[in-house]
């Protein structure tokens, strides 16, 4: 069916495994569908082959994608993950909020090993800019929040961002290029300097501030522009566009674990307001799921172990955050969440990830449902409080106890460990299509008949 809509985008695939595959070059969202951190950016590198474009549409540097090619590791934090394949064209949406001293570090990084930014990054004129204010409140409230009510953020001033947005005092990346662009800072400042002795937090020198950001306007001037018009004209071409999320749906701000969240919509809906690119060009939506899940922050997480097992996956998954480096709380697959996910964001298929990590356990088990109070739950509660009080009710199932990484094909799984998958997708109702087994660009395999078609 794609096919006769979309003929531009049927391609014929030669070389990227065993045999000649069918492709679609479908525009496609791909989202983390649990609590962020579920391996998007290895994904996203794995599938980039058949994309031109790569869009990040929301979130700023709280963002850590990991890419493993061969011995180099890169850990991207707001540049695209097709940034890694020369010929992929990158843009930062207008729904992403950017801080232009990371921007700068992370252009000079990648730079220095080799791959070129110029003519293939470009950055929204309208993304909002993270200012030096927004980062010291988000740090000093998170400081002096009562221990329960911490949200452990990133402290990289996501929230205060998005909320001068909201509020129509943000400074977009269009206007640090501006001629006005002085005197709007000057104004923020003298606002926010309120603010900040309110915190008991550092005031700051506007002319300093300005010096800072002045340098950094002038170095990303050339990646500034109107990224809407450049990328509907792209899709009209018929190239492809890959809408890389960041975090999670259980962070979205709508639809998330509220207010243990982060400030953006991770979900597929975010991708058409942080892009501008309409709902009707979208084809597919792939949700990223580790065959297991992590949090890293605070908020409610049902099957969260805090036990060995909890502590043995966190090992094998080696599982620090790629932003801040703090350990991430582990535990079980929580099928609610999966299914909600699937719900929410419209998913076509998985991408599951980190099957490897489960090679050593004898027993795994699966929460399908939570109960709370004397009620079941099979729908996700919106409240924080039941998420807090209630218990996941679990399935087990035998684990296969033998490496995984290796494997290229879903016959040569375990059995167990085909048998686990074809459960996860029964209670989450949506086929498994692209199979992750280690770190690696080529430890992953595509289910062909799920990759090929729309459910
Ligand atoms: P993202 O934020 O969703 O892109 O995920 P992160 O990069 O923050 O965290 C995922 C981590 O898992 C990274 O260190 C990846 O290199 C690693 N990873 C991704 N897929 C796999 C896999 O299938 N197996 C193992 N063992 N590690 C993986
Ligand atoms: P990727 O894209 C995991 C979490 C923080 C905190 C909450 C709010 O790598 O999956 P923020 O700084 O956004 O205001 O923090 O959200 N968080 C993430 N957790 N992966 C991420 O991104 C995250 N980005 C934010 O830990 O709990
Ligand atoms: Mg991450």
């Amino acid at each position: 069916m794609l096919m006769a809509l979309e003929p531009l985008r049927a391609v014929l695939l030669m070389g990227a495994g065993p045999e000649i595959q069918v492709r679609f070059m479908a525009n496609t969202i791909l989202i983390g569908a649990q609590w962020g951190d579920e391996g998007k950016g290895k994904i996203i590198d794995v599938i980039t082959t058949e994309h031109q474009w790569v869009v990040r549409y929301q979130g700023g540097n709280n963002a850590g994608h990991t890419v493993e090619i061969g011995d180099q590791r890169y850990v991207l934090h707001l540049l695209p993950s097709g940034i890694l394949r020369e010929g992929c064209s990158c843009v930062i949406g207008n729904g992403v909020v950017v801080d232009p001293a990371a921007l700068k570090k992370e252009i000079d990084e990648v730079e220095a090993q080799g791959i070129s930014t110029k003519d293939r990054l470009f950055v929204s004129d309208r993304a909002h800019v993270i200012m030096p204010y927004h980062r010291l409140i988000d740090e000093y409230r998170e400081g002096r929040a009562a221990i329960k009510d911490k949200i452990g953020t990133t402290k990289r001033g996501i929230g205060p961002t998005y909320a001068d947005k909201a509020a129509r005092v943000g400074l977009r990346m269009g206007d640090l290029i501006d001629a006005s662009f002085p005197n709007q800072l000057r104004k923020r400042i003298h606002e926010n300097n309120r603010i900040l002795e309110a915190l008991n937090a550092p005031t700051l020198d506007a002319e300093e501030v300005l010096e800072q950001y002045q340098a950094w306007a002038t170095s990303l001037q050339p990646y500034i522009v109107d990224t809407v018009t450049l990328l509907n004209e792209a899709d009209r071409k018929g190239e492809s566009i890959l809408f890389e999320g960041a975090q999670g749906v259980m962070l979205d701000i709508d639809f998330g674990t509220y207010p243990f969240v982060t400030s953006s919509n991770a979900t597929a809906g975010g991708a058409c307001t942080g892009s501008g690119v309409p709902p009707h060009r979208i084809e597919r939506v792939i949700g990223v799921v580790k065959a297991y899940t992590t949090r890293v922050g605070e908020g409610p997480f049902p099957t969260e172990l805090h036990d060995a097992t909890g502590m043995e996956l966190a090992k094998v998954g080696n599982e620090f955050g790629s932003t801040t480096g703090r350990p991430r709380r582990c535990g079980w697959f929580d099928a609610v969440v999966a299914r909600y996910s699937a719900v929410v964001n419209g998913i076509d298929f998985w991408a599951l990830t980190k099957m490897d990590v489960l090679d050593n356990q004898p027993v795994i088990r699966i929460a399908v449902a939570y109960e709370c109070a004397g009620r079941t739950y099979r729908d996700m509660p919106a409240s924080v409080g039941v998420l807090e009080a209630c218990r996941p009710v679990y399935e087990e199932m035998p684990g296969w106890m033998t490496p995984t990484t290796h494997i290229q094909r879903f016959e040569d799984l375990p059995e167990p460990a085909r048998a686990y998958l074809t459960r996860l997708e029964e209670i989450t109702g949506v086929r498994v299509g692209i199979v992750s087994v280690g770190p690696q660009r080529d430890s992953t395999f595509i289910i062909e008949d799920v990759y090929a078609t729309r459910s």
